[in-house]
């Protein structure tokens, strides 16, 4: 990923510019010293040792590999807090123990790789958490705060996904603004919302380099989702290859915004090798790639599989939590302040997971 981009600084990032602080800041530091001059920098020099937390989960697994690819297979530790990690991820480079709810953890393996970039990606997803919502709150702020004092503590930049959970019942549904109503009724969406505010303070309090996307829901074919609402847009893949048959969990008409995984590593790597001067929001940015309710993906599914049907068997938790979250967003502050683009629409993405879903399980 080298890619030169132009700096035009005249204004700092954060507030404290101590040895400890990331390298561009020295570099924006220096410019602004040198009476504001205007000049070019390669920004891919910031990511050079990368911690992911939480890398055996959906997310992780892909990005771990992804990472490897672009940065170097020995600058990528990958750690959680199940342990050892599966061969594909233990095997192909650094790996590390981390429970994220003890901040010595992370702070032990940062200091020991000498970590400029943490991607926290410990947490109990929506439908779950709701189940244990002491738990949910527990693990999510809990890994935050201790990724975003350690951050404070030795100058790493830090990504940690919010999601459209963030949002609640009064925010507007269609079109869902990038500022807007956030007061989500789930454990989940809380901790994202006390998440997204965090951060921000973090990163205006002590200039932690602090940036996050509201993740919609993600499709993958590697790793099953871990428990949220948006799993069905998953399993419907599986179940139409394996047993040509699926038994939808949603109401039909339950719109959400969902995400491919390769446009999901897209956006997190493009936001965070972003011009940070361009960044007007921090956390966290509007993402999305398309929307979908039940009836519209099996209708895709069903063009590449014929005999494939749905039932309905509606889960009220699983309902209740679809039905407060917006049915679609609007991502422009992305595309304007970082060049967010998707690349996967419904119909390309469901080629995709068919294909690969086919060719493992021998359809
Ligand atoms: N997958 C999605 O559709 C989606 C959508 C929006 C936002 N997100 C967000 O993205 C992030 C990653 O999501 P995911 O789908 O990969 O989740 P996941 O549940 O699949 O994986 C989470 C990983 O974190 C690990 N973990 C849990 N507690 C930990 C701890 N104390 N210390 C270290 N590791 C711990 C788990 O073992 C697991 O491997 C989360 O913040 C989630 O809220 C995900």
């Amino acid at each position: 990923m080298e890619q030169t981009k132009k700096i035009v600084s005249d204004k700092m990032i954060g507030t404290d510019f101590s040895k400890k602080k990331l390298k561009y800041k020295k570099i924006n530091f220096v410019i602004l010293q040198a009476k504001k001059v205007k000049t070019t920098i390669n920004l891919s020099t910031i990511m050079k040792k990368i911690l992911i937390i939480g890398a055996s989960g959906q997310i992780g697994s892909e990005l771990t590999p992804a990472f490897r690819k672009i940065y170097g297979s020995d600058n990528v530790i990958a750690s959680d807090c199940v342990y050892p990690l599966r061969p594909e991820l233990a095997e192909a480079g650094p790996s590390e123990k981390i429970d994220a709810t003890k901040q010595e953890e992370i702070a032990a393996v940062v200091k020991k790789y000498n970590i400029d970039t943490i991607f926290n990606l410990a947490a109990i997803l929506s439908a779950k958490a709701e189940l244990n919502p002491m738990l949910g709150w527990n693990i999510g702020i809990g890994s935050l705060l201790n990724c975003l004092e350690v951050s404070r503590e030795l100058g790493t930049a830090l990504f940690t996904p919010s999601s459209i959970g963030a949002f609640g019942p009064e925010t507007p549904h269609d079109g869902t603004p990038q500022d807007t109503i956030q007061r989500p009724k789930t454990i989940y969406g809380v901790t994202k919302v006390t998440g997204e505010l965090l951060s921000d303070y973090y990163h205006k309090r002590f200039g932690v380099d602090t940036r996050s996307v509201r993740f919609p829901g993600i499709i993958s074919n590697v790793t099953l989702p871990g428990g949220g609402t948006t799993d069905y847009a998953v399993e419907i893949y599986y179940a139409a290859v394996k047993e040509g048959k699926f038994t939808c969990p949603l109401e039909a008409g339950t719109f959400m915004d969902m995400m491919y995984m390769p446009d999901a590593i897209k956006a997190i790597v493009d936001l965070m090798e972003a011009d940070p001067t361009k960044l007007v929001h921090r956390n966290s940015f509007n993402v999305t790639a398309m929307s979908f309710d039940p009836e519209m993906i099996y209708a895709e599914i069903k063009k590449h599989i014929p005999s494939f049907t749905m039932t309905y068997d509606v889960d009220p938790l699983k309902q209740g939590i679809a039905n407060s979250w917006p049915n679609y967003m609007d991502d422009s502050a992305a595309r304007k302040e970082w060049n967010w683009k998707p690349t996967y629409n419904l119909e390309t993405m469901t080629i995709d997971m068919l294909k690969v879903l086919k060719e493992r399980f021998n359809k």
